[in-house]
């Protein structure tokens, strides 16, 4: 089976081809067009401006995969179906042109199904994602398949480093999938490829989000995640204690959730009458990334102990810091799994993989309606 797959639900364009017998996979060509330099110029991600620039990329970032897993041919452009391409892009009219011009002359490639994100997400970003993965399935008469983006982040992490061909390892359950990205923080149990319990989420900020509203307090570009781990490691260096101290917050609350909104505000307070100097940035950045890592990983112990998981996959962007990684795997005393450096942010590899395993639907069903607030489970 051969799988063109579609991200879309924050600041990523992401497409990929991928085969799949459901145990090996082979990525064929995958790519991602990011908008972080230009929402670094106002300090976040804006969904009108970001659901634009989806519009714009989406088309040519097909092309150009397609031409990467040697799919791409011209042939005879098929006229009868632009009225009702035209319906389902209504709301992305600057979409519909450049489909017109350029994906309508495409010959039907050797693709079994289509996967797109459905949510969680930003929705005007998802509908950009949704509305065209349609098009395509009705253009090329390809089935199409709801996917649900945390599930994406959980089954991200197993692709190899360097390999472009992995194997589904033979896993054990009940797994524990810690997911940290910028805008989730949950934990949850896995039972099966495809059956999932949320036991617990932030109550507020996601941590990814902590991390980028700190660095721009600290007057650090965004994404503020690499930045603050940079500055923190360079604090870790040199030995010393951190003068500032900030809350744990919920750190024995009892149950799974998590808040970070209190340890953002603690860092306001702390700058409120100080230059941001480079001492300053060094030991905000370290003390903050201790303060959130000792939530993570208290919670996400305990539940391993309490549910007897056998394997701890850590996914979503935040994934990608290096003193949390480090940290979880000194201290789990299960294997931890973690997606690797391309796969950590958001893509469609991981969104293919999960779509590998579900059924498709019929294009008019409520699953291709975009869902920014759509639950595992
Ligand atoms: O999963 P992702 O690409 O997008 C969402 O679905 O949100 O995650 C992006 C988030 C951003 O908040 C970014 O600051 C954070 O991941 N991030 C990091 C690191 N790299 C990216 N946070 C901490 N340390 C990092 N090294
Ligand atoms: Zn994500």
């Amino acid at each position: 089976m051969r799988i063109l797959s579609i991200e879309t639900s924050c600041d990523e364009t992401a497409l990929a081809i991928i085969t799949t017998d459901t145990k090996t996979f082979t990525i064929e060509a995958q790519n991602v067009a990011s908008q972080i330099e230009l929402h670094k110029t106002y300090g976040g991600v804006f969904p009108a401006m970001a659901k634009r620039e989806h519009q714009k990329n989406i088309v040519p970032l097909c092309i150009q995969t397609l031409e990467e897993a040697g799919l791409h041919a011209k042939g005879e452009i098929q006229t009868e179906k632009l009225k009702s391409i035209e319906e389902i892009l209504i709301r992305e009219p600057e979409l519909f042109n450049y489909f017109k011009e350029h994906i309508l002359p495409v010959t039907k490639p050797a693709i079994d199904r289509i996967c797109v994100t459905v949510g969680p997400g930003l929705e005007p970003t998802l509908w950009v994602g949704i509305n065209f993965a349609k098009a395509l399935s009705h253009l090329w008469d390809i089935p199409l398949v709801p996917v649900n983006h945390m599930e994406g982040h959980i089954l991200s992490v197993f692709p190899k480093k360097e390999e472009e061909t992995f194997t589904m390892p033979e896993l054990s359950f009940p797994v524990l999938a810690l997911l940290v990205s910028g805008g989730h923080t949950e934990i949850v149990l896995m039972k099966s490829i495809g059956s999932y319990t949320r036991i617990g989420q932030t109550r507020d900020d996601a941590v990814g989000e902590a991390f980028d509203k700190v660095a721009r307090m600290l007057n650090l570009p965004y994404p503020g995640g690499p930045q603050i781990s940079k500055y923190a490691a360079l604090h870790r260096g040199k030995n010393e204690h951190s003068d500032i101290s900030l809350p744990r917050p919920m750190l024995h609350s009892g149950d799974y959730d998590f808040s970070f909104s209190g340890i953002k505000t603690a860092v306001l307070y702390f700058l409120e009458d100080k230059d941001i100097s480079e001492d300053i940035r060094e030991s905000v950045a370290r003390e903050f990334e201790d303060a959130v890592t000792e939530v993570l990983t208290k919670k996400t112990l305990s539940a391993i102990e309490e549910h007897n998981a056998t394997t701890l996959i850590v996914g979503g962007g935040v994934a990608a810091n290096i003193y949390l990684r480090q940290t979880l795997t000194d201290k789990s005393p299960i294997p931890v799994l973690f997606p690797r450096r391309d796969l950590a942010t958001d893509n469609a590899v991981m969104i293919g993989i999960v779509g590998a395993y579900k059924e498709p639907e019929p294009l008019d069903s409520p699953s291709f309606v975009a869902n920014g607030n759509l639950r595992l489970e």
